[in-house]
């Protein structure tokens, strides 16, 4: 059995009977061992083209190599695939495909396959073993970890789901090296999201590592996704439903959910550039408010300005938006001004904390200074 250069690092998530997140380059080799490990002798690896066309062979060679037998669902890229019709089709072909309950479905690919054949395995037969093999920094340090699987609505994004735990994530960073740099940015601005909810001395690391985490560095990029992995299953495990603490998570994301929605999901911004963007925003908000030393902000901006991020409504193509509207689209058409929203703000570097208590003019002064 062919084992990795590096020896992996495990962040073990305790939810349910627990499973390991397993870290570093080369594990796409160790597959086959890991999942005959865990009593699972066959699998059906879904998986998206672009994915097919790098990862496929590595892992099936990985699988092959514990004579774990395996068949392969190829669906097409992007986020069209998280859908209600993919998921019918794709349930059809695993049980066409005679995946039984003993057997698992392994996404490999971005947090649209995982997300989509996440929801599959919890589905199929009342549900089926799942393993997740992330290959975006984004489902590395996010979508993989926690077991939120879902799928689009025209009503809206990941309105139909399940929650589904893994038996196992495998996160083979070699995989990374493929991934476009955009791509690779937009995960990043998760990973620095840990930082400031929760761990100033990781905000402070990547202060000082991450240009070797994004030139992706091994141990520098393993230890900032074993961080980020360790952060989300701690929070997770405390409030696996979502009932309190882990609104944390969604530091930035008020902003960001605003930014996508004006502009309408079409590949102009990523996810994560619009977390990126929504992280300093939501520190900016934190100083107006006389939450925040103004000294931190300065320090997220430099940080993540540092990375290529884009921090202005104008390079984004936002410029000429009124502030009005994307404040409606945080949920408040009604009462915009003189209302009140929830939102996460930070007492500072790694202080995140929920309020109800956001004023709608705060909030509209915020998104003008940084047109
Ligand atoms: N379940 C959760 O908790 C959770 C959390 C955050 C995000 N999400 C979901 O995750 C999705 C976004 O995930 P994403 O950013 O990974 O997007 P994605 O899955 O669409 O992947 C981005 C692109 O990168 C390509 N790609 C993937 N791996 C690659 C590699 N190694 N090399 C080259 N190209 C590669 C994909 O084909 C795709 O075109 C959204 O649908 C979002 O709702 C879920
Ligand atoms: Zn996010």
């Amino acid at each position: 059995m062919s084992r990795p250069a590096i020896s992996p690092l495990a962040v073990p998530v305790p939810i349910g009977a627990g499973y390991d997140i397993l870290i570093g380059p080369g594990l796409l080799a160790c597959a086959g061992a890991e999942l005959a490990a865990r009593g699972l002798q066959r699998a059906v690896v879904v998986t998206d083209e672009t994915v097919a066309g790098l990862w496929l062979a590595a892992l099936r060679q990985g699988l092959n190599a514990a004579g774990v037998r395996h068949e392969a669902v190829v669906l097409p890229p992007g986020e069209a695939t998280k859908s209600m019709a993919e998921l019918g089709r794709l349930l059809d072909r695993l049980l066409q495909l005679k995946l039984q309950r003993d057997e698992a479905v392994v996404a490999l690919g971005g947090g649209v396959i995982g997300d989509l054949a996440g929801f599959a395995a919890a589905v199929l037969r009342r549900g089926v073993p799942l393993v997740q093999v992330p290959t975006t920094l984004l489902a590395q340090v996010d979508s993989a970890v926690g077991g939120k699987t879902a799928v689009n609505s025209p009503y809206g994004k990941n309105l139909i789901g399940a929650f589904k735990q893994p038996e196992l994530v495998l996160a083979d960073t070699g995989t990374l090296a493929s991934l476009p740099r955009r791509e690779l940015l937009a995960g990043y601005a998760e990973v620095v999201k840990y930082g400031l909810i929760g761990d100033p001395d990781l905000f402070a690391w990547l202060e000082r590592a991450g240009q070797s985490v994004l030139a992706l560095q091994p141990d520098a990029l393993a230890r900032a996704i074993a961080e980020s992995c360790r952060h989300k299953a701690k929070v997770v495990a405390a409030d696996e439903q979502e009932h309190g603490e882990r609104a944390l998570l969604n530091l930035g994301h008020t902003f960001a959910h605003a930014l996508e929605a004006e502009l309408g999901y079409d590949g102009r911004l990523l996810h994560g550039e619009a977390v990126g963007f929504g992280l300093l925003l939501a520190f900016d908000l934190s100083v107006r408010l006389g939450l925040a030393p103004a000294a931190d902000v300065d320090r997220v901006e430099r940080h993540l300005a540092s990375t290529g991020l884009r921090l202005r409504l104008a390079d984004i193509e936002l410029g000429d938006v009124r502030a009005e509207r994307l404040l409606a689209h945080m949920g408040q058409d009604k009462k915009v001004r003189g209302g009140r929203l929830t939102f996460i703000l930070a007492r500072g570097i790694g202080r995140a904390f929920i309020t109800q208590d956001a004023p709608a003019e705060a909030v509209l002064a915020t998104l003008e200074a940084r047109r």
